[in-house]
């Protein structure tokens, strides 16, 4: 099945290697050798799923509720890139965790998947060697987090941070919080769980936000084996990336709804545009002020990761004042259009033909839910369900 798409694989290569250079501290070797060590007895316990299973497999997802920006690229997918072809690798578009707090606006998921898909795949997310997925065409997922709820503790779920921070930003009190937080929000980690375990995944490579839902999802699966006298579900273990958190173009933390974002899909024009706003050094009034590289808040912590060559000259220019900060950001966003070029041009490319998502996510959803449909075979085995269907 190598040639569903005529994807030019050549070219997601010598893309991923050009990030290797530009950010190689993003890719940690803390590969767990307990993970390995149990990873490997529970391959030979499952028969069944030794014949694909050779790498350790990992599994990551995202939420399609909008296009993915520089900010997602640093913080996960390069380490997805870097980790694809040293594991077994599924990507899964999570609709159904959309749907934990977007139920009422259900139109824009389905073209928000579609994009999604784009920016995997135009960073070098390669559909032959990961498997790129849909939560929801995978309906073991969804049996599966059925079955883990009934071992869930009601107060694990209860005392998740992350769904603390979720509530509070749907919902302004506690009135509006009781409208509006559904049983399906609630289990949300649950869910998060279903997903990982349903590919019985070693490894999640996630920002570290995501913390406090792999350490549910580690304990779900340790309670489970506990429960039923197995070792049937590994204990994922997070892997986050090391770079620093991507600042917006106002100094904040880059983020969708923050509106400072550079997208990846975002033209050469708005780029510029939008890197021209950002904020630069707070003191430097006039154009003739010489400025200060450390009390640059935007462009600086920029150029350190995107043109790390050029640093003592843009300091020197900037220090002495022989640059202003509209010609520096200017420059800026040119590096940063340089980066994003072949991004782009994939996309174009990907884009020309509607139907190579499609085949692509078709290809990747009947990969992933063999897995799945093996999972959910044990799973009824150990919880003494018979099959029916
Ligand atoms: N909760 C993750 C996020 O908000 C998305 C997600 C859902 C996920 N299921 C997952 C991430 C499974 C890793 C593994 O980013």
């Amino acid at each position: 099945m190598r040639s569903i798409v005529n994807a030019p694989c050549g070219w997601s290569r010598s893309l991923v290697s050009h990030r290797s250079a530009l950010n190689s501290t993003c890719f940690s070797s803390t590969a767990s050798l307990a993970v390995h060590a149990n990873n490997r007895r529970l391959r030979k316990e499952s028969s069944d799923l030794t014949a694909t299973a050779t790498k350790t497999r990992i599994m990551s997802g995202m939420r399609p509720t909008g296009r993915l920006h520089l900010g997602h690229y640093f913080g996960a997918l390069l380490n997805w890139l870097e980790y694809q072809d040293k594991y077994d690798s599924y990507f899964s578009i999570v609709d159904w965790h959309a749907l934990t707090t977007k139920y009422q606006d259900v139109k824009g998921i389905g073209g928000n998947i579609r994009e999604i898909a784009l920016d995997w795949l135009s960073v070098g997310i390669e559909p032959e060697v990961s498997t790129i997925y849909v939560q929801s065409a995978i309906p073991e997922i969804a049996e599966l987090h059925l079955l883990l709820s009934m071992i869930t503790p009601q107060n694990w779920v209860e005392r998740e941070p992350t769904l603390k921070d979720m509530v509070k930003m749907l919902a302004a009190d506690e009135g509006e919080a009781k409208e509006k937080v559904t049983y399906g929000l609630l289990g949300y980690p649950v869910l998060m769980t279903a997903d990982i375990l349903a590919f019985r995944a070693g490894l999640v490579p996630v920002g570290k936000d995501q913390e406090s839902h792999l350490e549910f999802a580690r304990d779900v699966a340790k309670r489970f084996n506990y429960i039923y006298g197995v070792e049937y579900f590994p204990e994922p273990q997070p892997k986050f990336t090391s770079t620093p958190l991507l600042k917006g173009l106002d100094g904040q933390k880059m983020g969708k709804s923050y509106n400072n974002d550079v997208k990846l899909a975002d033209t050469p024009e708005d780029t510029l545009k939008k890197v021209k706003q950002a904020i630069t050094d707070r003191t430097r009034i006039a154009r003739a002020d010489p400025g200060h590289t450390d009390l640059c808040e935007v462009p600086w912590p920029l150029y350190k990761i995107f043109a790390a060559d050029i640093l003592p000259q843009v300091k020197t220019e900037c220090e002495s004042a022989t640059i202003g900060c509209v010609d520096c950001k200017t420059r800026l966003a040119g590096v940063i259009n340089e980066f994003l070029r072949p991004v782009r041009e994939k996309r174009a490319e990907l884009t020309k033909d509607p139907q190579t998502v499609e085949k692509i996510l078709a290809y990747g959803n009947a990969k992933a839910r063999k897995v799945a449909q093996e999972t959910l075979n044990g799973v009824r085995d150990i919880m003494g369900l018979s099959r029916w269907v």
